[in-house]
């Protein structure tokens, strides 16, 4: 039986990636994407993930939710990475908005239609899913299992010295998440940082010149020229590529329970997750995190998903 998905996205270059992953996998029935501000504004965020399912045509077309920024935060963008456009500059169409549906209705109606089935997958800010939850208090309940790309637990930060940048960007909405009754995995930086996609790894991504070769170099290789000049790191990290493979490939991991909080007002802090090792922990939100991963392993699944994805879409030419 395919797993039934929801990617919750703020597209964002791996956000993108994932999306072809996920619309082409057999193994997956991907049944809404929604679109959340955070690399972008949220309505860039919107129009770049119409774009996207646009240039994928996959011929199954997911549900399309589209987020709007969360009340209360300071509007803050990844644009250092992700470029000014959050695709690194990749030249798509402009779509044209299909749908206008609120991304946190989506999300609400398709798990309240198919009840302990539905698994979402949350590639950036969490403010989607505190709205579904806000708007139905028993959603939480009902999902299979929700996967998050965000925090960290002994890792530095990547946006601020302490804070993953989706917890950052609304630290508000992931206490929410943390604290609500749902199966819930955190993929922190801890483990999505053991992954450097280097300029050498981009010859084994569909070739050149197919459709998604030339998207994925379009996005990636600014990318890694960023991370360069940022990090003076030799190669870019997927983050949201890792949480796509640890939702659909688990084997490949090895995860924790543990006990914890999202600061919400620090100065310094903000969006930091605090986790409590004490025997006695007074912080007692628990959560499964992912410890440990099979680095080569998720990388091959990437690589393999993604010339899978090619080879249907060239053949859909
Ligand atoms: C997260 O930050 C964003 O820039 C990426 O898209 C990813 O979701 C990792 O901290
Ligand atoms: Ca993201």
């Amino acid at each position: 039986m395919p797993k039934k998905i929801i990617l919750d996205v703020d597209p964002g270059i791996a956000d993108a990636a994932s999306i072809a992953l996920a619309a082409y996998d057999p193994a997956v029935e991907l049944l809404a994407v929604t679109s959340v501000g955070g690399n972008v504004p949220a309505s860039a965020a919107a129009k770049n993930l119409q774009a996207i399912i646009e240039f994928l045509d996959p011929p199954r077309l997911p549900r399309i939710g589209m987020g709007t920024a969360p009340d209360g935060t300071l509007p803050i963008t990844f644009r250092q990475v992700h470029g000014i456009d959050g695709l690194g500059g990749t030249p798509l169409p402009v779509a044209e908005l299909r749908s206008q549906h609120p991304a946190e209705k989506v999300i609400c109606d398709i798990v309240r239609s198919d009840p302990e089935n539905v698994m979402i997958i949350c590639m950036g800010p969490l403010t989607n899913i505190a709205r579904a939850f806000r708007r139905d208090p028993e959603l939480p309940k009902m999902l299979r299992h929700i996967y998050i790309t965000g925090g960290a637990v002994n890792a530095r930060g990547n946006i601020s010295p302490c804070a993953e940048f989706n917890f950052y960007a609304d630290p508000v909405s992931a206490r929410i998440v943390w604290h609500s009754p749902c199966t819930k995995t955190l993929v922190p930086l801890d483990v999505t940082n053991k992954i450097l996609l280097r300029l050498n790894d981009l010859e084994q991504f569909p070739d050149e010149k197919t459709k998604l070769g030339t998207l994925l170099r379009s996005m990636f290789i600014p990318a890694i020229r960023a991370y360069h000049q940022n990090y003076g790191l030799e190669g870019v990290h997927i983050h949201d590529l890792i949480t796509y493979i640890a939702a659909t490939h688990p084997r490949l991991f090895e995860t924790s329970e543990m006990t914890g909080d999202v600061e919400v007002k620090g100065h310094i802090t903000k969006g930091m997750t605090v986790f409590d090792f004490r025997r006695l922990p007074e912080l007692s939100y628990s959560i499964d995190v992912i410890t440990k991963i099979d680095a080569d392993a998720v990388l091959d699944e990437i690589i393999t998903g993604l010339n899978n994805a090619s080879e249907q879409m060239e053949k859909r030419v």
